[in-house]
């Protein structure tokens, strides 16, 4: 019960904060003035060709993502964002940064159930991996923000994240000599703009792409890039399986939302800290009193419009990368691609037969699947074929702190 009470405490300090700075994404993101025309840009780009049955056919990736046409690439603002991607500056106490929750040797994601939180807090959903996001019309697992710059923009501020400030977050850029000729050289800047910072970080995370794949090479022509027992797997994934119904095109995910049956975080019943973020999470994003008070699950899509419609609904995942990016779901329900299987062989239940909080709004297209111990093997090596070799990136020297002026330049400003 103490250490229930210290982290009531500590995040009180935390809510208030969060409070007075309106750092909840939806608030935060009215300011900058992003056109968010990445949307439109990579939905045509990725869309892929329905076919007969009016599901879309699996299909191999572009070499690149789509760029926005208000956030053009170059190599100078690709390094840039690569530095701000690993510098903890552009966070609250400067001890977070993007790569602390988004670790290149943990799938670019976090390896728990949640994700490591701002310090004091845990966070209330799975870390998801950065790997091609710059393919995706929309992030998140609710699908509720619209572009990299913008997702970068929330990420470091929100509270149970970066928490940061943009005017503190500007002032350590200003003062590190290496960003002011950077942001110069790349945005004009005279001093690093805030905005700049969320442009460069999305340009190199428009990078952190993986397109040589073996099922890339497989349906652009090579029948040998699969094993057989990929190419079983492909059959009960098309079939029996009926998985290619949502992920489908070429990111495995036809983005829309769904409530599949994943069941409530169990780490709720016995971790207070995470407990408490739930909470807030519930109390930031606008829940009413009764949501509030008794919500036992993540109401996830719901927050979009608070439509009751929505409850339990999150975005199907890209199922690219996967090999690397365990624990999986919105919550990290599961550990290993088996487990997954299994909880969609049993018609959306786990081991213990448990499902979604939110029974009423579970997608009728879940149903037990009836697959033999052969098929479930098949079809997790198939989910494997999504994934290329590990990429890996060593987090870069990153630049000093150095005074703006010297004593002498003080006495002779002050004459
Ligand atoms: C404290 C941990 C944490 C930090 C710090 C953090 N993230 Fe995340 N990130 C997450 C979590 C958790 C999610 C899923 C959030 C959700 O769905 O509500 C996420 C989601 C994302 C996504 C969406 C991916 C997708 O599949 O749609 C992107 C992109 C992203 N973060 C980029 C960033 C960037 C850029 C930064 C730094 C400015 C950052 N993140 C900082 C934890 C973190
Ligand atoms: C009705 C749409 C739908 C169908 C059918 C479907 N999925 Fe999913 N899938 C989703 C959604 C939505 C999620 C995320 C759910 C959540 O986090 O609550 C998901 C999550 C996953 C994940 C976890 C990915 C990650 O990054 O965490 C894997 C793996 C997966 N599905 C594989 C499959 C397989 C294999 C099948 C077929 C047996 C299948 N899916 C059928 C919609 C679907």
């Amino acid at each position: 019960m103490k250490t229930l009470i210290k982290a009531v405490a500590l995040l009180a300090g935390a809510v208030s904060i969060a409070v007075l700075s309106g750092c909840e994404s939806a608030s935060a993101t009215k300011e900058e003035g992003f056109k968010g025309t990445l949307n439109v840009v990579s939905q045509t780009a990725v869309a892929a060709k329905a076919s007969s049955t009016g599901i879309a056919a699996l299909a191999a990736i572009p070499a690149n993502p789509p760029i926005p046409s208000d956030n053009k690439q170059s190599d100078a603002k690709v390094e840039l964002g690569k530095l701000l991607f690993f510098d903890p500056i552009l966070g609250g106490d400067a001890s977070i940064s993007c790569a602390s929750c988004h670790e290149p040797s943990q799938g670019w994601a976090w390896a728990e159930d949640f994700s490591r939180g701002y310090p004091g807090t845990v966070h209330w959903r799975n870390s998801q991996s950065i790997m091609n996001s710059g393919y995706y019309p929309g992030s998140s697992w609710a699908n509720s923000v619209i572009s990299l710059e913008k997702q970068a923009l929330s990420a470091a501020k929100a509270a149970v994240e970066g928490n940061g400030e943009n005017d503190i977050m500007e002032a350590r850029m200003a003062l590190i000599p290496e960003y002011r000729k950077r942001f110069n050289e790349v945005f004009g800047d005279e001093y690093p703009i805030i905005s700049n910072a969320w442009r460069a970080i999305a340009s190199f995370e428009r990078t952190i792409n993986q397109t040589d794949t073996p099922i890339d090479r497989y349906l652009k022509g090579d029948k040998k890039a699969l094993s057989e027992q990929q190419v079983r797997g492909k059959a009960v994934f098309e079939g029996k399986g009926n998985c290619i119904q949502c992920h489908n095109g070429a990111l495995a995910s036809d983005m829309e939302m769904y409530n599949i049956g994943v069941p409530p975080a169990k780490r709720w019943e016995e971790d207070g800290l995470a407990q408490i973020t739930f909470r807030f999470e519930l109390y930031a994003k606008g829940s009413n009193e009764e949501l509030y008070r008794t919500a036992k699950a993540d109401p996830g899509a719901y927050f979009r419009g608070k439509n009751k419609w929505d409850l339990g609904k999150f975005r199907t995942p890209s199922l690219r990368y996967t090999m690397y990016t365990a624990p999986y779901m919105h919550n990290g329900a599961f550990y290993t691609l088996d487990e997954v299987v299994d909880f969609y062989n049993k018609g959306g239940f786990d081991e213990d037969n448990r499902t979604t909080g939110w029974p009423k709004t579970k997608s009728k297209l879940i149903k037990p699947l009836g697959l033999s111990d052969d098929e479930k093997a098949d079809l997790v090596a198939f989910i494997e074929s999504f994934s290329g070799d590990e990429i890996l990136m060593d987090k870069p020297d990153l630049p000093d702190y150095a005074p703006m002026f010297t004593l002498e330049e003080l006495k002779e400003a002050k004459k």
